[in-house]
């Protein structure tokens, strides 16, 4: 047994997460962290709100409410629609925590004497009209490396070039959009990337084997290009308080104490029980593979700042091992738009549909090698072939079949035949295939593998027509439909990571729970093909999915395809 520490980048905490964010992170997260638990791993998998920074502020402002207001009322809907996802985090927690305070107050401290943070007195744009300094998104203006017109002081969205507000062209104030901007002086802390870059690429170099290699060439083009110091402190309010003399009116930048929430929200949940030590994962940890999971426009800080800060303390926090970026969904090739009321977004998606319909479709069409694009119609043909016609038929055929001709229980039958080892043999094979893709996150191709295993099943019946055999051989007939029903059982083990809530249906018509599941760690068909003994009751009951129908489909492209302005 490992232990295996999983993160999800922490999502903003302002507005509503739409399927980009589920399947950019959250859903591949926590798809992996069921399989590893399945694989018998000690698993730790960390979550949570993503608070600071001038997102929050310009939200509250909108929704006049305080900014404290404002995180907790977001927070509890983030927590809502993640527990109706079926994420499973052992723990979903705050990056404005004071644990998370007390951690980044640490490690700011030993980078300071180590003498890593330097001071400088840096240009900075205030606005005469709002009366402040304008930090990130507080101002927007045109990219100078793409010329996109609405690119915000820390990052283009549209060539994701990390940015410094005066870096931007015709500027703006995004508070009032006033242009009476003036540049004015104001001292800030920096991280001293350039004095860490030794200590960096030396421990880059040491993952050049396992990183993949779009995570791996982001991180050495930003080596490569020469590492500047990043500004780690802000004029805002909303932040933490910066522990060093001369700067208490500001606050650490939200890019410094996020990723520190990945320990700080460890140490919350470490803080509700005597049993947990948040340092067996975190500080001089022994043991621990750590994976994180992140958009691709978050890989240069994962790759880069967060690994510098960590190492720059001198002492041993637990480092990325393994970094999976994904590109970007996009809603019929075009953007997620909540104002413009276009693409569909988790907190609706989930009154649409059950959560393993957006699980499934989601997850393979992951865009993983490059963009993909959510349709309806596409959903909903993957929901009909897939999930409906082929796992939902099967299940549904083998017991009402079985039912009808010898009872609701499994059948005794006899021997098997070369058939069906041969059809044993196959279900292994692609199982190994299967969990060989999810050992390499290769998510796509996992879920190809197990739409693979599923069309195996039908592909048997097919072949062995127990319809027709039990007519004249009711033991040859019991025997397949023995194997069937033992298959159903497997189709629940394998596909729970990615459908927990089938799996508990498939599972429950057995008079059983996803607790009875086997593990997947050394997973043989061969044994599991007996695992339900004859006379096991069972009961068909509803069919696993329902179609979506041409009219529901025509409904949805309706409701969620944005306004014609
Ligand atoms: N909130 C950021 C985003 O959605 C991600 C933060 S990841 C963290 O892009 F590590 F910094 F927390
Ligand atoms: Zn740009």
């Amino acid at each position: 047994m490992s232990k295996i520490l999983i993160t999800s980048a922490l999502p903003y905490i302002n507005g509503v997460p739409h399927l980009g964010h589920m399947v950019g992170c959250l859903l591949p997260s926590d798809v992996y962290a069921r399989y590893m638990r399945m694989m018998g791993n000690e698993v730790l998998y960390i979550c949570g709100t993503d608070e600071h920074g001038t997102a929050s502020e310009v939200g509250a402002l909108k929704e006049g409410l305080p900014v404290e207001d404002y995180c907790n009322k977001y927070h509890e809907s983030h927590r809502k629609t993640y527990k109706d996802f079926n994420l499973s985090f052992d723990y979903f927690g705050r990056s404005s925590s004071e644990q998370n305070k007390e951690i980044v107050y640490h490690i700011f401290e030993h980078l300071d004497k180590n003498g890593f943070i330097a001071e400088k007195t840096m240009k900075q744009v205030y606005s005469v009209d709002d009366k402040m300094f304008l930090a990130d998104r507080y101002i927007t203006g045109t990219c100078p490396h793409c010329g996109y017109e609405k690119a915000r002081g820390d990052q283009c969205e549209n060539c994701t070039k990390i940015l410094e507000p005066t870096d931007l062209i015709n500027p703006r104030s995004t508070v009032s959009g006033s242009t009476n901007l003036e540049v004015r002086e104001t001292k800030h802390l920096f991280l001293n990337l350039p004095k860490i870059e030794e200590k960096l690429t030396e421990w880059l170099k040491t993952k050049e084997a396992f990183w993949p290699d779009v995570a791996y060439s982001i991180a050495k083009k930003w080596v490569k290009e020469g590492l500047q110091p990043r500004c780690i402190t802000r004029d805002l309010k909303w932040g933490f308080p910066v522990n060093k003399e001369g700067y208490e009116n500001k606050v650490f930048y939200v890019w410094f104490d996020a990723p520190i929430a990945y320990i700080g929200i460890t140490k919350q949940w470490s803080d509700e029980s005597a049993e947990r030590n948040w340092k067996d994962w975190w500080l001089d940890a022994k043991d621990v593979h750590y994976v994180e999971f992140m958009g691709k426009d978050n890989v240069p800080y994962h790759s880069i700042t967060f690994p510098a800060t960590l190492l720059g303390t001198g002492e041993n926090w637990t480092k990325v091992d393994y970094l999976k970026g994904f590109s970007y969904l996009t809603y019929e090739g075009g953007k997620f738009s909540k104002s413009e009321h276009r693409g569909i977004f988790a907190d609706d998606a989930i009154k649409e549909f059950p959560a393993d319909y957006w699980r499934y479709w989601l997850m393979a069409n992951a865009p993983e090698a490059s963009d993909s694009s959510f349709s309806f119609e596409s959903f909903a043909a993957t929901v009909n072939k897939d999930l409906n016609g082929v796992l939902g038929n099967f299940a549904q055929r083998v017991m009402k079949m079985t039912a009808s001709k010898l009872g609701s229980f499994v059948p005794q039958g006899g021997d098997m035949t070369e058939v069906d080892e041969e059809f044993i043999k196959t279900l292994q094979d692609r199982a190994d295939d299967y969990f060989k893709y999810l050992n390499q996150l290769e998510f796509r191709k996992a879920i190809n593998e197990l739409r693979a295993i599923w069309v195996e099943g039908n592909n048997y019946i097919t072949k062995t027509e127990p319809w027709t055999v039990i007519k004249e051989d009711e033991v040859r007939a019991a025997t397949i439909l023995r194997i069937c029903l033992n298959t159903v059982r497997i189709y629940a083990a394998l596909s729970a990571p990615l459908m927990p809530d089938t799996a508990e249906k498939i599972m429950k018509k057995f008079n059983l729970s996803t607790d009875d599941l086997p593990l997947l760690k050394d997973f043989s068909v061969s044994k599991e093909i007996n695992a339900l003994k004859a006379g096991t009751p069972f009961e068909a009951g509803e069919a696993l999915f329902e179609r979506i129908t041409p009219e529901q489909l025509a409904e949805m492209q309706q409701k969620y395809g944005g306004q014609n302005v």
